[in-house]
C-alpha cells in the first residue's frame, strides 16, 4: 500500500492484499482485503497502531522507511490476531526501543501467539490516556469484537477513532477513504455477518460507549477509512438491532431433484405472499452471501434430501455455521425428502441450540413431491406469513 497522510502527522502505512480469497481458511474474501497500520507522529513520541499480516511484513517496513521513521516509542496492539499482530516481532527487532502498548488480556495472548518477552510490554487500562506530546491517545476497551482482548484508540486532538476489526471491511481498494458507499456497505456488511454477528450483544454496548465521542474519521484495520462516521455506525446500529425483515433464508441442496422441486414450489408460494426469499444452493454458494442474508432475515427454512439417515453433509455444515453465527432469526422450519426413513428434523433441531427459534411445522415427504406435498409447502408458506404478521414483521 502506498503511504498516505490521513491527517497532519498521521499516516496510513499498511498493506493491501489484492489476491487473498480466504480468511482463516474459512471465510471467502471476494474483494481481497487490507491490513491497515497507522503511524502517529507526535511532537515528542511516535506510535504505530497495529501492524500487518506477516505475509506483508516487507510492505510495512518499506512504508516506515518512506516516511523516515527512525524510532518507534509505542506499538499499540488492539487485537492479538496475527493479521494485525503478526509483524510486531519484526518491528521490535528493527526498532529495539519500541514497547508494545496494550491491555492485560491482549498482552497474554500476544505472549502465547508470538512468544514475545514480558519486558516488551506497557499495560494500559480502560479509558487511560497516553501523550505523544501534541497528540493524546485514549484507550477504550471493547472486548469481544471479535476476540476477548479487543480495544480501540481515540486520538483526541484529531478526533480519529481507530477500531481495528470493528467497523472494518474486507475490501482491497486503492482509495484510502471509503470511495463508493454502496460497495463499502456491502463489504462491511459481509464483514459484520462473517465475523461480528455472533457478538451482537457486545457490539450494542460498544456503540453506546462511543456515542459521546466526536468522530471525524473512523480508521479500521481492514478496508477504507470512513470520512462519514455516521454511515458505518448507523449501518452497525441497524444490523445489531432486534428488528428483522420479512425475509426467508433457504439453504438447500438436491441430489436427484425432489428437494429442488420442493424448494422452488415453496419459494414461489412465499414470493406470491410478498415475502422476500434468499435461496442458497449449498453445492455452489459462497457461505459469506448466506451469512449476509442472515443479518436481517426473520426466518430460515433448511431444505435437504436425506443422506445416510440425516441431512446432506453440506446442509449439516451450513446449519452448524448458522448456529455459530447466532443471527437474530425468529422462526425456523425444515423441508426435505427421504427414500426410506431418517432422523433429519431431530438432527437439525439439535444443531440450532444457540438460537431462540420457534419451529414452524416442517414438511418432510417420501420421494418426489406429489400434489398433496405441494399443498403442504403452500401451508408452510401461509404459516410463515401468519407468524410474520403476528410479530409485526410485515
Ligand atoms: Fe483482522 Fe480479527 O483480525
Amino acid at each position: 500500500m502506498a503511504v498516505r497522510e490521513i491527517k497532519t502527522d498521521i499516516y496510513s502505512v499498511g498493506a493491501i492484499d489484492w489476491d487473498r480469497r480466504l480468511f482463516d481458511e474459512l471465510i471467502p474474501l471476494p474483494d481481497g482485503t487490507s491490513y491497515n497500520s497507522y503511524v502517529i507522529k507526535g511532537s515528542e513520541k511516535i506510535a504505530l497502531i497495529d501492524t500487518v499480516d506477516p505475509t506483508k511484513e516487507y510492505e510495512l517496513i518499506r512504508n516506515l522507511e518512506k516516511i523516515d521513521i527512525k524510532s518507534i516509542d509505542y506499538v499499540i496492539s488492539h487485537h492479538a490476531e496475527q493479521d494485525h499482530s503478526g509483524t510486531i516481532p519484526k518491528i521490535l527487532e528493527l526498532y529495539p526501543k519500541a514497547k508494545v502498548l496494550t491491555n492485560p488480556k491482549c498482552k497474554d495472548m500476544l505472549i502465547d501467539l508470538l512468544l514475545l518477552p514480558e519486558d516488551k510490554f506497557i499495560i494500559v487500562n480502560d479509558m487511560e490516556t497516553v501523550s505523544l506530546g501534541n497528540k493524546t491517545l485514549e484507550f477504550i476497551f471493547a472486548p469481544w469484537v471479535h476476540w476477548p482482548e479487543t480495544m480501540f484508540t481515540y486520538v483526541k486532538e484529531d478526533k480519529i477513532l481507530f477500531t481495528c476489526d470493528f467497523l472494518g471491511s474486507h475490501l482491497a481498494t486503492s482509495n484510502v477513504f471509503a470511495p463508493d458507499e454502496p460497495k463499502v456497505y456491502e463489504s462491511a456488511k459481509r464483514y459484520y455477518a462473517e465475523i461480528m454477528m455472533p457478538f451482537r450483544t457486545s457490539i450494542k454496548k460498544h456503540l453506546e460507549r462511543i456515542k459521546g465521542l466526536q468522530i471525524e474519521l473512523v480508521a479500521p484495520s481492514h478496508g477504507p477509512i470512513y470520512l462519514n462516521s455516521d454511515f458505518i455506525i448507523n449501518a452497525y446500529k441497524e444490523w445489531v438491532s432486534d428488528e428483522v425483515k420479512n425475509e426467508v433464508v433457504i439453504p438447500f441442496i438436491s441430489m436427484h431433484g425432489s428437494t429442488k422441486k420442493m424448494a422452488e414450489h415453496f419459494m414461489n408460494a412465499l414470493i406470491e405472499k410478498g415475502i422476500t426469499v434468499k435461496p442458497f444452493n449449498l453445492s455452489q454458494t459462497d457461505i459469506g452471501e448466506m451469512a449476509m442474508a442472515l443479518v436481517d432475515a426473520a426466518t430460515i427454512v433448511i431444505t435437504s434430501p436425506t443422506v445416510l439417515v440425516g441431512p446432506h453433509p453440506n446442509v449439516v455444515y451450513a446449519t452448524y455455521l448458522v448456529n455459530a453465527l447466532r443471527p437474530k432469526l425468529k422462526f425456523a422450519s425444515v423441508i426435505g425428502s427421504y427414500g426410506w426413513g431418517g432422523k433429519m428434523i431431530e438432527l437439525l433441531k439439535g444443531m440450532l441450540t444457540n438460537l431462540k427459534l420457534e419451529i414452524i411445522e416442517p414438511v418432510i415427504i417420501k420421494g418426489f413431491p406429489r400434489e398433496h406435498d405441494l399443498k403442504a409447502l403452500e401451508r408452510l408458506a401461509d404459516d410463515i406469513l401468519k407468524k410474520h404478521k403476528e410479530n409485526k414483521i410485515v
